[in-house]
C-alpha cells in the first residue's frame, strides 16, 4: 500500500512537471536578467569525464555528459581552469589565458563544447584568474631575464633586506597562502618576487596600466567566443600595500607551521574594487548579460556586499563563503546568515553554494556520520529553495563523499604535500566523477585515473542512483524541476518564519499570487512545527505538499480518474522527520 502511495506521489510530481510551460531561455532583462534564475554547476574538468583514456577528463566528456546536465535541470555550468598550464596548481597556474591544454584537447573542442551547450540552453562561465599567472608565462618569464626589461614592472619585485644575522631576508613578513614565505628569492636578478599562493604562481603587478589591458584583451577573447561570463579567482588579492607593511601576527601557529598572521595588507584593499568597476562596465558592453561571479572569503557579510560595489555596479555575484562555511547543522546559524543577506540593503543578488573544488565535500561537512544521505537531502533543499542564485558542485547530486588520499606519496595537491598530515590539501574533493558501477566508475577507461576513483563507486553513482526513486540525485532532480516550476521558489521574497525555533528553519517565499513554505529540520528528532502566516500577510491555515524527504505525508496522496492529486495538510502540529524537509504550497 505505501509502495502504491509512493508511486501515485511520484506520478503526480511528474505530471505537475510536465504541465509547467516550457521555458524557452533568454537572456532576461537588465532588472531580471538570466543569472538571476540559474542554476550553476562547477565542474572540475580533470575529474569529470576522460574520453580518451589517459586517466584525465577532457572537454569532450564535458560535451558528452551535456545531456545529463541538462536532465539534471542545470543551465549553467562553470568550468575550472583549462588552459595551458604546468598543473602545478592544477589549472590556477596558467602559462596562455587564450589557449587549451592539450591535456584537455582542442580549441576546436571548446568550441564544439560551446556550440553543444547552446543548442541545450547551457551558458558556459570561464575561469579568469587575474591575480597572478603560471612562472611559465611568457610574460613572468621575460620580467625575469632582467631588471631593465619591459614585462619587469609586470609583477612584484622588491630588493630583500639584511637580517640581525647578516643574512638576505624577504622584503617582509608576508605569507603564502599555500604556506611560508610569500616572497621568493630570484638569484639572476637578485631580486625577490611575490606570491600570494605558490611559488610557482608570482602575482601581476594590477598598479601597472599595462596589465590591466592585457586582462581585459583576454576577458574580450572570452566574451567573442560565447562566454556567458566569468567565476574569478582570487580577486580580493589584486593589490598589495606598496609601503609593504608588515601583516599584525595572530596566535599560535598554521597547518604549515608558519606563525597565523592576519592578511591585512595584501586582502581588500580599496583599489580592487576600482579594477572590479572597469571590468564590469566592460562585460556590460557585451549583448546578453555576462555575469561576473566572485571568490569572495570575505571575513563578513558588510565586506561580502562591496563585491556587489557602491552602485551595484561590480561583481554581480560574489560568492557567499559565509552560509558555505557555516559548517554545523544549525537552524539558528543559517537563519542568521539568510537574515544578514536579506535585511542589508547593501547586498545585491545572493549566490549560496556549500561545495567547491578547495574544500572538503559537503557530504562530509554536514553529515553526522549517521543519517549523511537525509542530510545531503536537506542541504540540497537549503541550497535550491532560498531567494539565491545556487551554486552546485560536480558529484554533490550523487552525495560524493571527500576521499582524501591515504599517504603523503599518493598526495598530488602540493598544498598537502607541505603540510601533512595537519592539510592533507585537497585530493579528497576532486576525485573522478561516479558515472556507473563499471570500470573507473564510467569515468575513464585508463589502467589508473589521474586520482584514484573512491570505494564508495559501486553503489553511489549515477546509474545506480537515478534507479532509485529515494535516492540524493532524484531529490536534487525533483528539487531543481521544482524550482524552476514553481513562481515562489523562483522570483519570491523571503520571509521568515517561526523565528525563535532552536531546530527547524523555516521560511516562505512568496511573491503576489503565490506563496511556498519552506521548513527544514535540523536536527536527529522528530520536530512538531505550526505556522502562522499573518507575519506575512496571510491567513492561511493550510498549505499542500509539493516535496517531502523523507515523505510523511503519504496519505494525502488521492487518486481520481484523472490521476494523482494532493490534499492540503493543516499548518498546526506538522511532524517532520529527523533531518526531514518539508516543502509545501500554501493554499
Ligand atoms: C582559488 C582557487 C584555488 C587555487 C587558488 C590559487 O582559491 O579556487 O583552487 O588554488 O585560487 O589560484
Amino acid at each position: 500500500m505505501r509502495s502504491l502511495a509512493k508511486a501515485f506521489a511520484l506520478l503526480t510530481f511528474a505530471l505537475t512537471l510536465s504541465s509547467a510551460p516550457a521555458r524557452a531561455q533568454s537572456a532576461g532583462t537588465a532588472a531580471d536578467p538570466w543569472w538571476k534564475h540559474a542554476v550553476i554547476y562547477e565542474i572540475y574538468p580533470r575529474s569529470f569525464q576522460d574520453t580518451n583514456g589517459d586517466g584525465i577528463g577532457d572537454i569532450n566528456g564535458i560535451t558528452s555528459r551535456l545531456d545529463y546536465l541538462k536532465g539534471l535541470g542545470i543551465d549553467t555550468i562553470w568550468l575550472t581552469p583549462m588552459y595551458p598550464s604546468p598543473q602545478v596548481d592544477f589549472g590556477y597556474d596558467i602559462a596562455d589565458y587564450t589557449a587549451i591544454d592539450s591535456q584537455y584537447g582542442t580549441m576546436k573542442d571548446l568550441d564544439r563544447l560551446f556550440a553543444e551547450a547552446k543548442k541545450r540552453n547551457i551558458r558556459i562561465l570561464m575561469d579568469l584568474v587575474m591575480n597572478h599567472t603560471s612562472d611559465q608565462h611568457p610574460w613572468f618569464k621575460e620580467s625575469r631575464s632582467s631588471k631593465t626589461n619591459p614585462k619587469r614592472d609586470w609583477y612584484i619585485w622588491r630588493d630583500g633586506k639584511v637580517g640581525p644575522d647578516g643574512k638576505l631576508e624577504p622584503p617582509n613578513n608576508w605569507q603564502s597562502w599555500f604556506g611560508h614565505s610569500a616572497w621568493t628569492y630570484d638569484p639572476a636578478t637578485k631580486q625577490y618576487y611575490y606570491h600570494y599562493f605558490y611559488v610557482q604562481q608570482p602575482d601581476l603587478n594590477w598598479r601597472n596600466p599595462e596589465v590591466k589591458k592585457a586582462m581585459f584583451d583576454v576577458v574580450r577573447f572570452w566574451l567573442d567566443k560565447g562566454a556567458a561570463g566569468f567565476r574569478i579567482d582570487a580577486v580580493s588579492r589584486l593589490f598589495e600595500d606598496p609601503n609593504l607593511h608588515d601583516d599584525p601576527y595572530l596566535p599560535g601557529y598554521n597547518a604549515y607551521g608558519d606563525r597565523n598572521i592576519k592578511h591585512l595588507y595584501t586582502d581588500d584593499l580599496p583599489e580592487v574594487h576600482d579594477v572590479l568597476r572597469e571590468l564590469r562596465a566592460l562585460v556590460d558592453s557585451y549583448p546578453g548579460h555576462p555575469v561576473l561571479i566572485s571568490e569572495a572569503d570575505e571575513p563578513n557579510i558588510k565586506e561580502l556586499s562591496k563585491m556587489y560595489g557602491a552602485h551595484n555596479d561590480e561583481v554581480q555575484l560574489p560568492m557567499d563563503f559565509q552560509i558555505a562555511d557555516v559548517n554545523k547543522l544549525c537552524a539558528p546559524c543559517f537563519r542568521k546568515q539568510l537574515e544578514e543577506v536579506e535585511n542589508n540593503p547593501a547586498h545585491g543578488w545572493p549566490e549560496y553554494f556549500f561545495g567547491n573544488h578547495d574544500q572538503d565535500r559537503s557530504w562530509d561537512r554536514y553529515g553526522d556520520g549517521v543519517h549523511n544521505d537525509q542530510i545531503a537531502k536537506l542541504m540540497a533543499a537549503l541550497l535550491l529553495t532560498p531567494r539565491a542564485t545556487p551554486q552546485m558542485y560536480y558529484g554533490e547530486e550523487i552525495g560524493m563523499v571527500t576521499t582524501p588520499p591515504k599517504s603523503i606519496e599518493d598526495v598530488k595537491d602540493p598544498i598537502g604535500k607541505i603540510g601533512w598530515p595537519k592539510e592533507k590539501g585537497r585530493d579528497g574533493e576532486r576525485t573522478p566523477m561516479q558515472w556507473d558501477s563499471g570500470k573507473d566508475a564510467g569515468f575513464s577507461t585508463a589502467a589508473k585515473t589521474w586520482l584514484p576513483i573512491p570505494p564508495s563507486y559501486k553503489e553511489r553513482n549515477v546509474e545506480v542512483e537515478s534507479k532509485d526513486p529515494n535516492s540524493i540525485y532524484n531529490f536534487y532532480k525533483q528539487l531543481l524541476a521544482l524550482r524552476k516550476s514553481n513562481a515562489a521558489l523562483r522570483d519570491g521574497d523571503y520571509v521568515t518564519l517561526n523565528p525563535d525555533d532552536p531546530n527547524v528553519l523555516s521560511f516562505l517565499r512568496k511573491t503576489n499570487g503565490d506563496a511556498v513554505i519552506v521548513a527544514l529540520n535540523m536536527s536527529a528528532e522528530e520536530q512538531t512545527v505550526s505556522f502562522d502566516l499573518k507575519n506575512a500577510e496571510l491567513e492561511n491555515t493550510s498549505a499542500v505538499p509539493l516535496l517531502e524527504s523523507p515523505e510523511f505525508h503519504r496519505a494525502v496522496y488521492t487518486l481520481t480518474d484523472k490521476g494523482g492529486f494532493r490534499k492540503p495538510v493543516s499548518l498546526a502540529n506538522i511532524k517532520i522527520p529527523p533531518f526531514g524537509v518539508f516543502i509545501a504550497e500554501v493554499k
